[in-house]
């Protein structure tokens, strides 16, 4: 694996990420919906005429395919990662599941055909996380959603040494894309996007969890955010409409789940 993909090989990614493997599943539920992207999601595959098949990008341990399974039964699930350690405990856990080990540039699932992919906090750990999202519109056949991380302010700092966070003691890129850039991009997709919709819940992201970002990054004023990002494709002759709002996620569970969640993974 490259240096910039090296730390979710590490066994530790998969004990990291395998915290709600053992909740029940209103808490599972609760966990998930909190997120814009899972809303964004849910809406549009509430409203999905066929059944349809979902590729989720970076699926490490398997738990958005457990939650998945539960919310859209009729939705058909494959699973990719380039962890090994996070794939084989998805696979251990849910061995009725599709997981995929792949590699970076994604060829073990080419073969996929998927109408929706899901991707979420992938795109920022990849060194230039604008190509990555145009290869990922390419694949879907109808949609995208995903979580990126987004700046208001100032341009985007492409380079992974100035923009990182340390995983597991390996420091992996992390690149917060300045959102009018991102549109502009999005919008010279082609085939044209039909819908794009940014939602963006603000937040500091300078200094928390073993980042390293530009400066800039740790004032309200620059307006970073954890964005909520769908795109729909569209067939190129109608103009692409674009949505942009901030919408607070209130990321706190009940006081009953957290309870229980603590004795879920306490009682193992
Ligand atoms: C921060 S974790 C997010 C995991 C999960 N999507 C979630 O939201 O909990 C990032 C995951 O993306 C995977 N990943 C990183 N780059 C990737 C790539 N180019 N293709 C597929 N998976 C990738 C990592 O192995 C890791 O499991």
């Amino acid at each position: 694996m490259s240096e910039t993909h090296a730390a979710w090989g590490r066994e530790q990614h998969a004990v990291h990420f395998d915290a709600l493997s053992h909740v029940p599943r209103f808490v599972l539920r609760r966990s998930y919906e909190r997120f814009n992207e899972v809303r964004l999601l849910n809406a549009a595959l509430d409203h999905a005429r066929e059944p349809s098949l979902l590729l989720e990008v970076g699926c490490a341990t398997g738990e958005f395919y457990r939650y998945l399974t539960l919310r859209h039964p009729r939705v058909t699930y494959v699973g990719c990662d380039i962890s090994r350690p996070a794939t084989e405990r998805a696979c251990q856990k849910y061995p009725e599941g599709r997981f995929i080990l792949t590699d970076v540039d994604l060829k073990a699932v080419n073969h996929v055909d998927p109408d929706v992919i899901f991707c979420r906090d992938v795109a920022h750990h990849q060194p230039d996380p604008l190509a990555f999202i145009r290869k990922l519109y390419g694949m879907a056949r109808s949609l995208l959603v995903m979580r990126i991380r987004t700046r208001d302010a100032g341009e985007t700092v492409r380079d992974p040494t100035l923009s990182c966070q340390l995983n597991y003691g390996i420091w992996a890129p992390y690149i917060v894309v300045n959102s009018q850039e991102l549109l502009k991009e999005l919008a010279q997709f082609i085939p044209q996007p039909s819908l794009v919709r940014l939602v963006k819940h603000y937040m500091v992201l300078g200094g928390q969890q073993a980042r390293y970002l530009p400066k800039e990054c740790y004032f309200p004023e620059t307006g970073t955010a954890e964005s909520a990002l769908l795109i729909e494709k569209g067939e190129g002759s109608a103009p692409c409409t674009i949505k942009e709002e901030a919408v607070p996620e209130n990321l706190q569970l009940g006081f009953v789940a957290r309870v229980v969640s603590w004795l879920a993974r306490h009682s193992i």
